[in-house]
């Protein structure tokens, strides 16, 4: 006997593609590490929505009935009411399901010997004056996939300085190092799942497109090693790394640097993680 669907979208499992990319140096100009920067997979997964073309049983009542035997009156008021719950549950799970923050590679310059100053403001290192490089306030939340806030993870950034060095013996480059700038920081989310430091606006250097490194562990969630870019920078679309990422996972890890409204002539950046 024919029946109706109501019909209904619903998340589907992670799409556990990682992809391994493997592991490669390619010397440049400046003996900084170019296209490949490491060994790293990429993450693809995200919750896609799948239309599925029945929803439920065909002996239940609420979930399907007779195109000829249609209800009417209360029985079709209890049907429609079924019908409005399934697709408020339906799009609640799109607004919840997060698209996980995609691994990339860790590239070769995590320090090899740490700063002696490891905190969250990186535009200061020691009792030294303030870093080249315009100075941004960087913050966050660590998240799960379904939006819930992770506490206490360790969210570790590195990058180069305003000049394009990194704090790593095997940077060569030619350019001097910002002896104010401390290159490395860390610190740990709050229950909220917030974090935030203290950098600066990361700027390019021959090969890649400027970028900051953000390692987080947590307690029962899988490490995350990614990279943050800068939304408009030039650069952007000769990134060989950037290439790696799909759509969706560019624009998880592509954010704007704005003037902050605080007043302090600092720039803002936003960058939520989300782990699985
Ligand atoms: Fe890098």
């Amino acid at each position: 006997m024919p029946h109706a669907c109501l019909g209904s979208a619903s998340t589907t499992d992670w799409d556990d593609d990682n992809i391994a990319k493997g592991y490669g140096h390619r010397r440049l100009l400046d003996g900084h590490d170019a296209g490949v920067e490491g060994n790293g997979q990429r993450a693809t997964g995200w919750n896609r929505l799948s239309s599925r073309p029945c929803v439920g049983k065909r002996n239940n009542s609420l979930m399907s009935f007779n195109m000829h035997e249609q209800p009417t009156g209360p029985a079709r008021r209890r049907l429609l009411l079924a019908a409005a719950g399934l697709a408020t549950a339906a799009l609640s799970g799109v607004a919840t399901a997060r698209l996980a923050t995609p691994q990339q590679m860790r590239g070769p310059f995590y320090p090899d010997r740490m700063p002696l100053d490891q905190d969250n403001d990186l535009t200061r290192l020691m009792d030294r004056g303030p870093s080249q490089g315009e100075i941004t306030d960087l913050s966050g939340r660590i998240l799960d996939v379904d939006g819930t806030p992770i506490n206490d993870a360790l969210v570790e950034i590195w990058q180069c300085d305003a000049n394009g060095r990194y704090i790593h013996t095997g940077d060569q480059g030619g350019r001097r190092r910002d002896p104010g700038f401390q290159g490395y920081g860390k610190t740990r989310s709050g229950s909220d799942g917030r974090y935030r430091f203290r950098t600066i606006k990361p700027v390019p250097y021959p090969g890649r497109a400027p970028h900051i490194h953000v390692a987080v562990t947590a307690p029962g969630r899988k490490p995350l090693v990614t990279q943050l870019y800068v939304e408009g920078a030039r650069e952007n679309s000769r990134d060989f790394l950037r290439s790696l990422l799909s759509a969706e996972e560019l624009a998880a890890v592509t954010v704007p640097f704005r003037p902050s409204r605080d007043g302090s002539g600092h720039l803002a950046a936003r960058f939520d993680i989300v782990m699985t």
